[in-house]
């Protein structure tokens, strides 16, 4: 059978796998934290959630999974008539709450640990079974009285056993934590379990921390989704907020050297859409700019190939082999976004008659229209004014409107240095555009 043969089911199939391989290598021997909210544990989605995990330990991922209890132990305080008082955004807990939040965290736990051995037995990992450990990781501390109410069971995280979860994550597919620590008095508090969460990834050193709740995504005034935000953005939007407890997190994580923290709201397969594919299905908040602007080295060659080999093979830009583009890789800059090459244009000085060719800018078709071409013209522009080269000209069959909106305009061929025009294909027949290089020639606008 060839592939064209395959229903659409089939090719759909062979092109998720074939883009998700390089996110299973990224992730394979990574730690990532995930939070569970008590919501998630309770909705249907939940069974698909924890398959979702089981995957992810078969590509090698270690798994720490904190869940929450608070609709569990609410409706525990409800069923016995107990009030759920609350001092702001924190539980008052006393003795007989205290128990109700024990016997909520023993019930999710124990939920959690019948959903795994269900998902390994329809989907199983080889011959070993999947192991999930517990254990007494978290020490907590009283939180004490805030504005006059003694908050008495309610707990501060006073140390995490980070030697020990790490310990056991060699040994085990899953650490499962649930939101109770003790004291050295030997008194057990209760503890808001997104905090505990986010104060385990930063002291295992955890690669991402995923919180998973069944709150709205985060959106912009326009109500699209806020794909992905720098740490800087982060907090811009905690103040305009306020009080945003998975953004504090997610600060928090990233500011105390997590890589990456993903705001997720549950629903069917948002583990492995927000994981294994690029733009994800969450808000990404990143201790690094998420894009990047830079020089091309010698590892971008095959980026720069899948870029620009389709529109070769298009006739839109001109041929140039693996060996031709890796001796000229040094003329070329490349946009990133999460690591994957989405455009890239090259520079060719003429230094003598101080011009610059611009050449191979391409842009990866899901990616046009949002600006990348522009930022990366205007890189090359730079990249130009800094060698102090007074033009840059192009040569172009299929973009000239695109350029002339870049303020190039239409230039005759024999403005150009004596050996490009040598060079000149009379069969391709290309438009030649050029542009004076101003004093604000030197200036990169932000990525888009
Ligand atoms: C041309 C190209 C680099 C533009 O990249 P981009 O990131 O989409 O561009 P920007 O987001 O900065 O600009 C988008 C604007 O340019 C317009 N545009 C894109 N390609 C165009 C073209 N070939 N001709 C005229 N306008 C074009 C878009 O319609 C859009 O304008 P609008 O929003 O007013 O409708 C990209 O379309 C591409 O890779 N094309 C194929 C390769 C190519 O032709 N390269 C140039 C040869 S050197």
């Amino acid at each position: 059978m060839n592939i064209s043969s395959a229903n659409a089911e089939d090719r759909a199939f062979v092109r998720w796998m074939r883009d998700a391989s390089p996110y299973m290598r990224a992730h394979r021997g990574q730690t990532f934290v995930i939070y569970l909210a008590g919501e998630v544990v309770a909705d249907l989605v939940f069974p698909q959630i924890i398959q979702d995990l089981t995957l992810l330990c078969g590509i090698g991922v270690r798994l720490v999974v904190v869940h929450g209890t608070r609709p569990q132990l609410t409706a525990r305080l409800a069923a016995a008539g107990q009030a759920n008082i609350l001092q702001g955004h924190l539980r008052v807990t006393d003795a007989a709450c205290l128990e109700h939040a024990k016997a909520a965290a023993a019930a999710v736990r124990f939920g959690i640990e019948a959903q795994y051995a269900h998902a390994t037995r329809i989907r199983p990992l080889g011959t070993t079974p999947l192991r999930i450990v517990s254990g007494n990781y978290v020490m907590a501390r009283p939180a004490g009285v805030i504005e006059g109410i003694d908050l008495q069971f309610t707990g501060e995280i006073r140390r995490i056993d980070a030697v020990a979860i790490t310990s056991q994550l060699q040994i085990a597919d899953i650490v499962l934590i649930s939101p109770l620590g003790y004291s050295p008095t030997g008194e057990t508090f209760s503890l808001n379990a997104m905090d505990l969460a986010t104060e385990v990834a930063i002291e295992i050193k955890a690669n991402k921390l995923l919180l998973m709740t069944g709150e709205a995504p985060l959106r912009d005034d326009k109500g699209a989704l806020r794909r992905q935000l720098t740490v800087r953005e982060a907090r811009e939007l905690q103040r305009e907020t306020g009080h945003h407890r998975q953004l504090n997190n997610a600060v928090r994580a990233c500011q105390f050297g997590v890589g990456r923290t993903h705001l997720l709201n549950a629903t069917d397969g948002v583990l492995l859409l927000e994981l294994f594919t690029r733009d994800g299905v969450g808000t990404l908040i990143s201790s690094m700019p998420f894009d990047q602007i830079r020089p091309a080295t010698i590892e971008d060659v095959g980026g720069i190939l899948d870029l620009i080999e389709p529109l070769e093979a298009a006739g839109i830009l001109v041929k140039r082999s693996r060996e031709k583009l890796e001796t000229e890789i040094d003329h070329f800059m490349v946009v990133l976004r999460d690591g994957a090459t989405v455009a890239c244009g090259a520079l060719y000085p003429f230094l003598p008659t101080a011009t610059a060719e611009i050449a191979g800018i391409a842009v990866e078709p899901a990616y046009r229209r949002h600006g990348f071409g522009k930022l990366l013209l205007a890189a090359l522009e730079a990249r130009a004014a800094a060698l102090d080269l007074r033009t840059v000209f192009v040569l172009t069959t299929q973009a000239a409107h695109w350029f002339q909106d870049q303020g190039y305009a239409r230039g005759a061929l024999e403005t150009l240095p004596g050996e490009r025009r040598a060079l000149y294909n009379f069969q391709r027949n290309s438009q030649v555009l050029t542009k004076a290089l101003g004093a604000d020639s030197a200036s990169i606008p932000p990525l888009p």
